[in-house]
């Protein structure tokens, strides 16, 4: 989803560090500084810079940094008790318990081994293909993650669809459209959501991106958040408004005098099933307001249907030492650590929407959780831990104890008259 003129959804102050430490080498600004680029930035007075721009930065961060090791791909996580790993590892018998990690080179199928006393989990989410829709060739069904690199065929079709209205769907249409004069294709826009709404970007909403929010979250009964998530898509699902002109524009341009733009806007039509015709594929589709089921057919389509974050096969030897809800999710800590009867910690990263809201996977809420973790492998405020940073209360609790009218009981309330005789 590198495309070009895309941004990052969250202001550059949500790099890795500076939100909880403005001061660290690693900042946004300090790549522009090294870079030589602070002053193109400072003229170009934007908070949302260009998405292969944060790629760029990561890469340069990632560049200075020692740990990491790609081309690993994890596949078996267990915890050794201190006796065992003596005989494990070969680390001595005083070595304390620790996780060993098995990883593989995905080429050569050779197989390495990482210890450490605690684990962060950061494995982010895979795109998401509702099992109905599989099964097709993937140059012609495919999912918007795979778009840049699939996108010359697409330019080839006579019609293309694209199912889905999150912000990667319309970045996909914004793009199709814009190549749409050049290469000549019907251009179709469908939607299981009720419309291709915005995503909430007022300041007093974008409040619910934070460690307020989440802690608030986080207390309320399991059932009470499972509820609010799913009613919330408008806070982080849909369309930037920004990317929404965008497309509305370029119609409008495109629909000067007599002119069709050749393209077709559906919303509230689910699509159910994707079977292979003549010259393309016919998708079953249904509108579910009226109740009204149609066939509609195109060459190419491609599927805006989000992204999924399932529990990674790896823990599975871990699976009886880690606390499950009743829906098998992990059972997550206030301060974001999976639940687990062993003496390691495990950190979460972006993975727990069902504990804590909208904001977990959101960039401006990574370096505080970071700092929260590495607060906690301390065991001293290495960071300062962030409360009351939004000008809005979430909890009961917090409003009664800042507003002076208001109490749990009503003991604060005075009733005021102008009736001398009452
Ligand atoms: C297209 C798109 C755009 C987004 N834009 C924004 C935005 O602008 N602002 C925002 O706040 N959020 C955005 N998000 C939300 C996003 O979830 C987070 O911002 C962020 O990318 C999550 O970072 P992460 O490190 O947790 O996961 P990822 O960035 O997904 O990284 C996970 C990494 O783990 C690796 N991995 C997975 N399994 C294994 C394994 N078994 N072994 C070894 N490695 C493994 C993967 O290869 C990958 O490198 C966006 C999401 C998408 C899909
Ligand atoms: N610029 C950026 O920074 C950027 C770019 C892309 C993505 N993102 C972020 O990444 C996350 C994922 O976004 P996303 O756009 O990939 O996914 P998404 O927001 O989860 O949207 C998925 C869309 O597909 C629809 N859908 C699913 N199955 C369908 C079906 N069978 N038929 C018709 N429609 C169907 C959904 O409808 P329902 O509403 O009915 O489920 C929804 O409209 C979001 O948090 C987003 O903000 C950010």
């Amino acid at each position: 989803m590198l495309l070009d003129g895309t941004t990052l959804e969250v202001p550059f102050l949500a790099d890795l560090v500076t939100l909880a430490d403005p001061t660290s080498e690693h900042s946004y600004l300090n790549y522009l500084r090294e870079t030589g680029r602070i002053y193109e930035f400072y003229f170009y007075e934007t908070f949302q810079i260009p998405r292969r721009e944060y790629n760029d930065y990561l890469r340069w961060v990632v560049e200075r940094l020692d740990a990491p090791a790609f081309r690993r791909e994890v596949v078996d996580v267990r915890w050794a008790d201190a006796d065992a790993s003596a005989a494990d590892t070969g680390a001595g018998a005083d070595a304390p318990g620790h996780y060993v990690v098995t990883a593989r080179d995905p080429e050569t199928g050779e197989r390495d081994t990482y210890r450490g006393r605690h684990l962060a989990l950061g494995i982010g989410s895979r795109p998401h293909v509702p099992e109905h829709l599989r099964g097709h060739p993937d140059a012609d069904v495919f999912h918007t993650a795979a778009y840049r690199h699939t996108r010359e065929r697409v330019l080839d079709a006579d019609s293309v669809t694209v199912v889905g209205s999150g912000q990667s769907a319309a970045e996909v249409v914004a793009d199709l459209l814009e190549r749409q004069p050049e290469h000549d294709y019907r251009l179709d826009w469908l939607t299981r959501s009720e419309g291709f709404f915005p995503m909430e970007y007022s300041k007093l909403g974008l409040q619910h991106f934070s460690p307020e929010y989440a802690q608030y979250v986080y207390d309320l009964p399991q059932s009470t958040t499972d509820d609010l998530v799913a009613n919330q898509d408008l806070l982080y699902k849909g369309v930037d408004p920004e990317t929404s002109a965008a497309i509305y524009d370029l119609l409008y341009r495109r629909s000067i005098g007599t002119a069709d733009p050749d393209v077709g806007l559906f919303a509230m039509t689910d699509v159910r099933d994707i079977a292979a015709v003549d010259g393309g594929y016919a998708l079953d589709c249904h509108q579910w307001q009226a109740e009204e089921s149609f066939v509609h057919e195109s060459e190419v389509v491609v599927l805006g249907t989000g992204y999924e974050r399932p529990v990674p096969g790896f823990l599975d030897p871990l699976e009886d030492d880690i606390a499950w809800d009743d829906r098998g999710r992990f059972e997550v800590t206030a301060d974001h650590r999976l639940d687990v009867d062993l003496p390691g910690d495990v950190f979460l990263q972006n993975a727990d929407l069902h504990t804590h809201g909208v904001g977990a996977p959101d960039l401006g809420l990574g370096a505080h959780r970071n700092a929260t973790f590495v607060n906690r492998l301390l065991g001293r405020d290495a960071y300062p831990d962030d409360v009351d940073t939004v000008f809005q209360d979430f909890s009961v609790d917090a409003f009664v104890e800042r507003a002076p009218g208001a109490s749990r009981d009503g003991s604060e309330t005075t009733v005021t008259t102008t009736d001398p005789d009452r």
